[in-house]
Parts: C-alpha cells; structure tokens; sequence
C-alpha cells in the first residue's frame, strides 16, 4: 500500500497533511480523477478539501483481524465521479435500481389503479337507489381507497428508487353486477375474491423481478408493505364469500349488508 499526497491544482491546502490512502496500484488513477473532478467545478474542489480535512484527521487505513482493508478515501472516488457529472435530469439517489425492476413497479401502478376502478364501479352499483345496499357501498368505496394508496406506496418508492412514475391507460369496468342466479351481492364479492387473487400473482410477479434484479432492498419493502396485506385480504373476502353463500340472496342480503355498515 502507498500514501500519496492529495496536491489539487493548488486549491487544498496541502499543508494541512492531506493525505490520501490508495492501492499502489491505484495511485495514478486517483490523483488523474482527483485533477479532473478539480477541474470541472469550484464546488466540487471544496468536496475534495472537505475529503482532504476529513482525512488529515483519521489514521490510514490498517489492515482488520479479518484481512479485509476499507480504503474510504480512495474506494469513494468512483462513488464521486458519478454523484458529480450526472446531469440534473437524472437521479442522484438512483443506485443498482434496474430498469426491469422500474417497469414492473409502473406496472404494478396500473394494476392497483385498475383494481381500485372496478371497486370504484361497485361502489356506484350499490349506492344506487333500487339496489340499496350501503353497507356494500362503503366496503368497496373503502377497498377503491385503498388500492389507489398501494398505487401512490409504489409512486413514492419509485421516487425513492430513483425510477420515474409512467402512468398507463385505465380500462372501462362493468357498471352492472346482477348475476342472475347468485345475485349482486355474492357475484360482486366473488369477483372481489378473484380480484385480489390476480392482484397477489401480480405481487408475485413484482417480486420476482425484484429477486431477478438482486435488488434486496426492493424485495423486503414488496414483502414488508403488500404480501403479508394481500393474503390477510384474500382470507378476509373469502370469509364473505362463503358466508354470503349461506345466506342466500333477499333478507340474508340485506342482515349482511348491515353487518358492512358496522364495520
Ligand atoms: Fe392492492
């Protein structure tokens, strides 16, 4: 290992001992990118003398118990390099955040948004006079809710990722539910069933690419916020499922729709 001075174009006060630890095989390279980064921005050459006091006042790097030596001052160079030349229009926060993993998260957007616009329709469909079941309409208003803040959980962490938000097109959903042998109550809520199972396999979907990419973070936040979420959910409708088959339709209806009300 070599220490080699950190000498910038006479703009760090060198004898301030600013020294900088390198690989010897390191040392051209360090003091060429050091130069050039000087060079290209005032700003940047008072970086590089907070870097140079910075390390005037720690001991070089000696080697650990396990071998392993970190060499922050010459190993952060190419970190600086990039923070430093990236044009305003990309992102200083985006790092090892693939652009597989960026769409699929603007394509989970689009699969919450579309979810929340079918209970949005059911929503509608209950509320109305010559159905009259509010319970139903506050259940699926609540469950339109709340896909669109799993949409708005995926913009805020693509912003955090440093990916850019793409929305796509919304497809028109039925506004009539009445199937003729189950009834409205129980097809609308088998329907929510196989809505929140298809959204499950698109969570699956995120999350492999999350896996593909080696993106750890990415995986446990999908982990953390959606898929404990969605399988409650999925136990949760299948519960209604079932007991609104017992019921049958008319008067069961209605003692059930009261039962939504109050939850
Ligand atoms: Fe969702």
């Amino acid at each position: 290992m070599v220490m080699a001075r950190a000498v910038v174009a006479g703009s760090v006060n060198t004898s301030a001992g600013a020294v900088l630890a390198t690989r010897s095989g390191d040392q051209g390279s360090l003091s060429a990118s050091c130069k050039s980064v000087v060079v290209r921005s005032r700003s940047l050459v008072s970086q590089s003398r907070v870097v140079a006091v910075r390390a005037s006042g720690q001991e070089f790097a000696t080697k650990t118990l396990s071998g392993v030596v970190f060499e922050p001052f010459s190993e952060v160079q190419d970190q600086l390099v990039k923070v430093t030349t990236s044009p305003q229009l990309e992102s200083l926060a985006r790092q090892r955040f693939a652009p597989s993993c960026e769409a699929a998260i603007n394509d989970q957007i689009n699969v919450e948004y579309n979810v929340s616009y079918v209970y949005h329709a059911l929503y509608a469909y209950f509320d109305r006079d010559n159905v009259g079941l509010p319970g139903f309409a506050q259940y699926f208003k609540h469950a339109s809710d709340e896909e669109r803040e799993h949409a708005e959980k995926l913009m805020r962490y693509q912003n955090q990722r440093g990916g850019k938000v793409k929305l796509q097109s919304i497809v028109m959903p039925l506004m009539e539910f009445d199937h003729h042998e189950k009834g409205d109550a129980l097809y609308a809520m088998e329907l929510a069933l196989a809505l929140e199972k298809l959204t499950n396999e698109k969570l699956f979907q995120l999350h492999q690419a999350a896996a593909d990419a080696n993106d750890h973070q990415m995986t446990e936040f999908i982990e953390r916020e959606f898929l404990t979420e969605q399988v409650e959910a999925i136990k949760k409708v299948s519960e209604y499922v079932s007991q609104l088959r017992r019921v049958g339709q008319g008067h069961g209806v209605y003692h059930f729709d009261l039962q939504l009300q109050e939850a």
